[in-house]
């Protein structure tokens, strides 16, 4: 046996503005499979994350809710932790960037580049939003594109043309946040000097650190030069202060990697024995690797390393890149039903069930992965309970009536127990190289044969026979030992049906080196089901669901920042006068507006339409965080549209809204004078 190895690990911090989704879970269940991998075969393997706290979207967004920024992040943080411990993603810690350790370690590298001569200071123009008094990201500029002339633009390019330009080039620029039109300011920015480490960065990103092809993309990027990098934001942020540069912030990108640290270094100040040093100084013989999706590959590939080499310390031994989840073939979408929040997902499915799909098709590549609805009910339904788990169901039967639940000694086919134990090596070197699929393919292989000679020797027709007991005992004793063999190999990727497992075996916690041996002359604990079929009834009301969050917020496009897809206005088509007629547009008194409990868009609306009360739940919530000030004041609504059970009850019609959705959601009102119930014509 060789050393334990000591490996630290981590995932991307998810923002603290949104909600987990499941292609934020393809990441954290990858990452904790490798994780549990190693912890299995008996490794020192510690994973840690946090929330990634900082930026002006989190600032505003707590802004509009009328929290400090400091609650939202303990809000979402609850709710982030909630998530992932559903989805069994087992973090050794889980912190926020906006911590104590945080703000001394980015203060500590900041210093020490500063020192060594890294950073830079140089006076920068940009658009500043006079009424809000801040300076405006290019996300918060709204105008014309100057190329095609479309409205409704943000600052860096063009939804209907693809365009890209400087925020400067919009024709008739306004503040996404005020409205107000951007004035240009000058202000003192801090740049980190990346072009010196070109050298470095030259080797390192060659030095077997990254995938082929996130080589090759860095070499582009490298062989173009490298630009120093903007670290500073003015006040008013939500971030750390510079320094010694008062009203100077880092901004989210300089502290969200060194986050990566913070949250290591909270776990060590609580676990006796763990040093910060032995895996983050220079000369650390610990390992270090990042998980990360292939957006924020020069965040993790380029900044990082030249930063940890700057400030003296160690450098990752891999940044290791996954590609992007689709759905049913396309991009994750709200109106389809397919922007799946985690727990929506979780409110409807087993977490195992995705964990085992993600495993079974993800590679060490940076492709896209598919979550094809279909495919997932078929192949987890076929492999995990059609091949795994009915090798158990098979058996223990036969063992309980006819041995009293004991295991006979002795080994029924040695030729196969052998493939098993062969097999065993190739399928650790995959999951090793983060080949889970291929694992899986091997795994279900070994199951495969498995079930063959089981229903080869048909025990069930053996018991029917005079004499034959002792060989349907072989046979069983022999079933049950196989399953729990693929149970061992199985288990950094199910858990639970581990666990499970382990309490049917009657055995202590399985590790990797388990499967070197048989049970036998061992009591079974009786048989319990260990999985059930995926109904894809479920599934269907899971899409339902993720659909439902959309007609409730149909004008809600999603935050700023890191909230996946922003839908884009579906296009009009031409309806004819009768379709126009049918549509019951009336004037309505809001006589009421109020939260609603668990939902976090919607507003629930009791509406006077002359002769009848409505109850209608809209997602304008965003827009209203203060549904009190809407009571008393008409807008309009289309009475006739069928009403539609919710989670939360049943909404009877729709209020019309106008704006791109967020904190920009504009009631309609009719002019004074108008009454409750009018119809609109
Ligand atoms: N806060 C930054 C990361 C800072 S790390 C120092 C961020 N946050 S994020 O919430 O937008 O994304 C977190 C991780 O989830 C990223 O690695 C991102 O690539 C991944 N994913 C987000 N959407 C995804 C899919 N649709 N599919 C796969 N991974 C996705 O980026
Ligand atoms: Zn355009």
């Amino acid at each position: 046996m060789s050393e334990p190895r000591k490996i630290l690990v981590t995932s991307a911090l998810p923002y603290a503005n949104g909600s987990i989704h499941l292609g934020h879970m393809l990441e954290y269940i990858q990452t904790d499979m490798w994780v549990r991998f190693q912890k299995h075969r008996g490794n020192q393997c510690i994973y840690v994350c946090a929330d990634d706290a900082h930026g002006s979207a989190i600032m505003l967004r707590a802004e509009k809710e009328g929290i400090t920024p400091e609650q939202l992040i303990a809000n979402v943080q609850a709710e982030h932790s909630a998530d992932f411990a559903d989805f069994l993603v087992n973090f050794d810690n889980f912190h926020s960037t906006h911590s104590e350790e945080n703000r001394e370690l980015s203060s500590l590298i900041y210093t020490r580049l500063h020192d060594a001569g890294h950073i830079a200071t140089r006076s920068v123009t940009q658009y500043f939003d006079p009424e809000k008094k801040m300076f405006l990201a290019d996300r918060f500029i709204k105008g014309t594109c100057p190329k095609c002339g479309t409205e409704d633009q943000y600052g860096d390019n063009c939804e209907k043309c693809g365009a890209t330009y400087a925020p400067t080039d919009l024709k008739d620029p306004k503040s996404a946040i005020s409205g107000a039109t951007p004035v240009l300011k000058d202000s003192k920015h801090f740049f980190f000097d990346l072009p010196a480490f070109d050298a470095m960065l030259k080797s390192w990103t060659r030095s077997g650190t990254l995938q082929d092809a996130v080589a090759n993309k860095l070499s582009e990027w490298l062989d173009s030069g490298l630009q120093q990098w903007d670290i500073s934001r003015d006040a008013p942020y939500f971030g750390f202060e510079i320094p010694g540069e008062p009203g100077k912030y880092f901004y989210v990108w300089l502290d969200a990697p060194i986050g990566y640290m913070a949250s290591f270094k909270n776990l060590c100040d609580r676990t006796p024995g763990l040093e910060f040093d032995a895996f983050w100084s220079k000369d650390s013989t610990a390992e270090l690797y990042h998980f990360i999706g292939k957006d924020i590959v020069n965040f993790h590939a380029l900044f990082w390393p030249a930063m940890l080499e700057g400030s003296g310390f160690r450098k990752p031994d891999g940044i290791n890149v996954h590609g992007y989840l689709t759905v049913n073939g396309q991009k994750m979408s709200k109106s389809r039903g397919t922007f799946i929040k985690a727990r929506t997902y979780l409110e409807h499915l087993s977490p195992e069930y995705l964990r085992y799909y993600y495993a079974a098709k993800l590679g060490r590549g940076v492709d896209d992965l598919d979550l094809n609805l279909e495919d997932f009910v078929q192949k987890v339904n076929s492999d995990l309970i059609g091949k795994v788990v009915n090798i158990a169901s098979r058996c223990a039967g036969f063992i309980h009536k006819g041995n009293a639940g004991v295991l006979v000694a002795g080994n029924a086919a040695p030729e196969l127990t052998e493939a098993f134990l062969s097999a065993a090596p190739s399928i650790a070197e995959a999951y090793e190289a983060r080949d889970f699929a291929r694992a899986m393919r091997e795994i279900m292989g070994l199951a495969d044969r498995a079930n063959a000679w089981i229903a080869d020797k048909a025990p069930w027709s053996l018991a029917k026979q005079e004499g034959k007991q002792n060989e349907v005992q072989a046979i069983c004793a022999l079933g049950i030992n196989l399953f729990r063999q693929l149970v061992i190999f199985l288990k950094p990727v199910l858990p639970n049906l581990a666990a499970d497992a382990e309490q049917f075996l009657n055995v202590a916690p399985l590790t990797w080196n388990d499967h070197l041996t048989l049970l036998s002359n061992h009591p079974l604990n009786p048989f319990q089901a260990l999985m059930t079929r995926i109904d894809p009834a479920k599934v269907e009301a899971m899409t339902r669901d993720s659909r439902e969050d959309l007609t409730a917020s149909a004008t809600d496009t999603g935050a700023a920042q890191g909230n996946g897809e922003l839908s884009k206005d579906p296009l009009s088509a031409e309806i004819d006068f009768d379709a126009f007629a049918a549509i019951d547009l009336r004037v309505a008194l809001i006589e009421k507006a109020e939260h609603v409990e668990g939902a976090d868009k919607l507003l629930r609306l009791t509406l006077d339409i002359g002769d009848e009360k409505r109850n209608v739940f809209s997602g304008i919530k965003s827009a209203y965080p203060n549904p009190a000030e809407l009571e008393g004041r008409l807008t309009m609504m289309i009475a006739n549209l069928k009403p539609r059970k919710m989670r939360f009850g049943i909404s009877e019609g729709m209020v019309m809204a106008a704006g791109p959705g967020g904190e920009e959601i504009y009631l309609l009102s009719p002019d004074s004078g108008a009454k409750p119930g009018q119809r609109i014509k």
